[in-house]
């Protein structure tokens, strides 16, 4: 069976108004802790994705009674702290890293065994920077060779532990968090560099006290969680497409309704405003939502076509822009002069190694580049020839590629893009009505 193409045209007319379905993360995270709360959480704006989807489809087989209704709500009727019951069979996460991840933190420690498995991807990405400090915390947890399927065996109480993180993470981060709740004392966790800290503001939504001091964050044990409402932020993963495709070519500009601009996710805006983007953040004043906006931050963002220059990223900025690398390179591609990242070793274990495979596809368009351990350089200006992309089953690479038709000198065909369906349903629609050229077969 052959699987979905997009076909892309260049030079389009590109701008207008365009809004993003609700932030993957979050999505996620709401479905999780309302799953082990007391009470009714109520999700408004949830991104009904394959992988938001597969972490609700494996919290309904754990035996949480969760309603979906239409308009993107969700109503979950929370369990409690030991409310899980032993699912019939494995729990399939599919293409979801974030899924599994903070899974094994809320069944460590459970009384029953759980198995977690996914899609080729994801059953090659790396487990054990989650089960080894959940075993130090005292459960036992099986992997084969660091890889899916995961295997959480049922156990004692856990205890808390102080715990550095060796990489950047905020999925091992939370997921640490996450089997904190359950464990005797108090836990700490100690970031490299700040990462995405959504979990830390959600659990103060759902009551749980939890402290940061530097790059530490503390949670004591034996915290109960109170459903909440949650009101899901337009996702700024997504939006960053538009934002390259703005910065490149929206001549009359182009606004992005309501995105979430939580300083952990925003590394993008720093780096396009260092090549030279015309970019304007237009926050909203939160008591312009209804209900709980679970203290996350929402702007419109508005970017005009600009003269990009290539940059040297500071490597600060990595974590607060990891997934946003993909259409980086486009911007960088497209920026007159050199680019070069450094520090990204970890877009090497994402759902493609993402430093290999855009290497790939920019050197099937004709961009000078040099792919590194940890990073790449990129030579800019030269535009992009037609071609043909494989996006290797990675959605990211595959919307990115989409971005590049617009300075492309011919036609664009990007191929295995199915999996953009796991975090961007409608995204064809939503390229179309920002004016790229795109049809899916
Ligand atoms: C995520 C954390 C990041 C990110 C992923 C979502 C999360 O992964 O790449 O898309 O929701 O916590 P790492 O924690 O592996 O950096």
């Amino acid at each position: 069976m052959s699987t979905p193409v997009y076909f892309c045209q260049p030079g389009s007319a590109i701008g207008g108004e365009i809004s993003v379905p609700g932030d993957k993360s979050v999505s996620h995270r709401s479905l999780m802790l309302g799953g082990i709360a007391e009470g009714t959480t109520e999700v408004r704006g949830f991104l009904e994705s394959e992988d938001c989807l597969a972490t609700l489809a494996a919290l309904r087989a754990l035996g949480v009674n969760i309603g979906r209704f239409g308009g993107n709500r969700v109503t979950i009727h929370g369990v409690g702290m030991d409310g899980f019951k032993a699912a019939s069979g494995p729990l399939d996460m599919g293409n979801a890293g974030t899924a599994m991840r903070l899974s094994m933190g809320l069944l460590a420690g459970q009384k029953f065994d759980s198995t977690l498995i996914g899609d080729a991807s994801l059953m090659k990405r790396p487990m054990e920077r989650v089960a080894k400090p959940l075993r130090e915390m005292g459960a036992q947890i099986t992997t084969q060779n660091g890889l899916p399927p995961v295997i959480m065996h049922g156990g004692d109480r856990l205890h808390a532990i102080d715990y550095n993180l060796p990489m950047a993470s905020a999925q091992v981060k939370s997921a640490i968090l996450l089997a904190a709740l359950r464990a005797e004392g108090r836990t700490r966790v100690t970031e490299p560099a700040p990462t995405r800290d959504h979990t830390e503001r959600m659990f103060a939504a759902f009551g749980v006290e939890i402290l940061r001091q530097g790059h530490t964050v503390a949670l004591e044990g034996g915290q109960t969680l109170r459903g909440t409402e949650i009101d899901v932020p337009g996702d700024f993963s997504s939006a960053a497409f538009f934002l390259v495709l703005g910065a490149l070519a929206a001549e009359r500009g182009m606004t992005i309704r309501n995105v979430g601009i939580n300083p952990t996710r925003t590394g993008l805006l720093d780096m396009l405003r260092l090549m030279g983007a015309n970019v304007r953040v237009r926050p909203k004043p939160m008591a312009e939502k209804q209900g709980r906006a679970v203290g996350e931050p929402i702007a419109d963002i508005e970017v005009q076509a600009s003269k990009l220059k290539g940059i040297a990223v500071p490597e600060a900025l990595v974590p607060l822009s990891i997934d946003e690398f993909p259409v980086f390179f486009i911007a960088a591609a497209c920026a007159e002069g050199e680019t070069l990242v450094r520090g990204a070793h970890e877009l090497r274990v994402k759902e493609s190694d993402r430093l290999a495979v855009m290497a790939e596809g920019l050197a099937r368009l004709g961009v000078e580049h040099e792919l590194l351990p940890d990073g790449i350089w990129i030579r800019g200006g030269a535009g992009f020839s037609g071609g043909v992309i494989e996006s290797h089953g990675d959605h990211r690479i595959a919307m990115a590629f989409a971005m590049a038709s617009v300075r492309a000198a011919g036609p664009l065909e990007i191929r295995d893009v199915a999996n953009v369906a796991t975090s961007f349903p409608g995204f064809v629609q939503t390229a179309r009505s920002a004016g790229l050229q795109i049809d899916a077969a």
